[in-house]
C-alpha cells in the first residue's frame, strides 16, 4: 500500500493508476475490526481502495473529546499493511491540507437535522458533511463504504449525496461487535475498567427491546431500554427512538409501525464520561 499526505499526490497516483470502480472507506483511525471489515468488503469488490485516516476537527462540538481521541497512527497503518494491496492507498493528510481556509459551508438535511445525534451534537454533522464532501471531491470515487454502527451518519450522507449529485454508490455494512456484545468503537478504549464492564447492558437492553416489540408498545419498551441502562452506576441514556430507516421519524406507537417497513432502535448513552452510541433492527411481525 502506498501512503500519502498530500493532496496532490493523491490526485496524481490516482490518475496514474487509472483503475475502476475505485473504493472508499473514509475513517477517524484508532482502527478496530469494524473498520477493517470495511475495508474488507471495499478491497472484494474494487481493484483500487482509498483508506483515509483524518480526525477531523469540524465534527467535534467538544474540545476535550477532539483533544482525547485517540491517533495510533503507526498501529493502525500496520493494520492496514494487512488487508491492503500494493496498489492501495492510506490518505493521511494533516488539518492544512484539508482546511487550507475555514469551511463556512452550512448544509441542511430536513428532518434528519431535528433527532438524536443531530440535537444531542449540534453542527456535528455539517462537520461530518464538510469533510466527507471534500474527500468525494478529491477522490471521486465509484463506492464509498460506511458502517451501520452510525445510523444517522448513513442518512446523511446518502442525502448528501441525492442534493449534490455524486456518482458515488454508497455502501453499508453491519456492526461489528465484541464477543460481549458491546459495539466496536474507537471510544472503547477510553472506558473505565468498571464502566467498560458494564458496557454490554446498551447492546443487551436494545436487543431485549426489540423481542419485546412482540407484546408489548413502544412506550413500556421505551422505560425499559432506559431503567435497564440506568441501573447500571455511571450510565444514562442521553435518548433512545425507533424511527423509519429512509427519514428517521420516530414512532410512539407500534400503530404507526408498517409491516415490511424498517425500523431502528437507536440509542446514545453516556457511560462514564464516554458517549456511546448503538442500533438494532425492530421488525414488526
Ligand atoms: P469513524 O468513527 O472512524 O468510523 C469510520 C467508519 O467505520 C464509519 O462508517 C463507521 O460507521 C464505521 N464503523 C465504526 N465502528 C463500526 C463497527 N463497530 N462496525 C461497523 N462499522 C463501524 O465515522 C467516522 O469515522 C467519521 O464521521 C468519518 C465518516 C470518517 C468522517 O470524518
Amino acid at each position: 500500500m502506498k501512503v500519502i499526505s498530500t493532496i496532490k499526490e493523491l490526485q496524481s497516483t490516482l490518475k496514474n493508476l487509472h483503475q475502476s470502480p475505485v473504493g472508499f472507506v473514509p475513517t477517524m483511525g484508532a482502527l478496530h475490526k469494524g473498520h477493517l471489515s470495511l475495508v474488507n468488503a471495499a478491497t472484494s469488490q474494487c481493484p483500487l481502495v482509498v483508506v483515509s485516516i483524518y480526525v477531523n476537527p469540524t465534527q467535534f462540538n467538544n474540545k476535550e473529546d477532539l483533544r482525547k481521541y485517540p491517533r495510533p497512527l503507526k498501529k493502525d497503518l500496520s493494520l492496514l499493511g494487512k488487508v491492503l494491496r500494493n496498489n492501495d492507498i492510506v490518505f493521511t493528510p494533516d488539518d492544512k491540507e484539508m482546511y487550507p481556509a475555514e469551511d463556512k459551508r452550512i448544509f441542511r438535511f430536513g428532518n434528519l437535522d431535528n433527532i438524536m445525534e443531530a440535537l444531542h451534537r449540534p453542527g456535528h454533522f455539517n462537520g461530518v458533511t464538510q469533510i466527507v464532501s471534500r474527500f468525494f471531491e478529491i477522490i471521486r470515487p465509484d463506492l464509498a463504504f460506511f458502517g451501520q454502527k452510525d445510523f444517522q451518519q448513513v442518512a446523511v450522507i446518502k442525502e448528501l449525496v441525492r442534493q449534490n449529485r455524486y456518482k458515488v454508490k454508497i455502501a453499508v455494512n453491519p456492526i461489528i461487535r465484541e464477543p460481549d456484545g458491546l459495539a466496536m468503537s474507537s471510544r472503547n478504549a477510553l472506558l473505565e475498567p468498571s464502566v467498560r464492564k458494564n458496557a454490554p447492558v446498551i447492546h443487551k437492553a436494545i436487543y431485549t427491546a426489540s423481542v419485546m416489540l412482540e407484546g408489548k408498545d413502544i412506550p413500556e419498551i421505551r422505560d425499559y431500554v432506559r431503567k435497564t441502562i440506568e441501573k447500571k452506576a455511571g450510565f444514562s441514556v442521553e435518548y433512545f427512538e425507533i424511527v423509519d430507516d429512509k427519514k428517521l421519524v420516530p414512532v410512539s406507537s407500534k400503530k404507526q409501525m408498517k409491516k415490511g417497513n424498517s425500523y431502528y432502535g437507536c440509542i446514545a448513552v453516556r457511560a462514564g464520561k464516554i458517549r456511546l452510541i448503538d442500533n438494532i433492527e425492530f421488525q414488526l411481525v
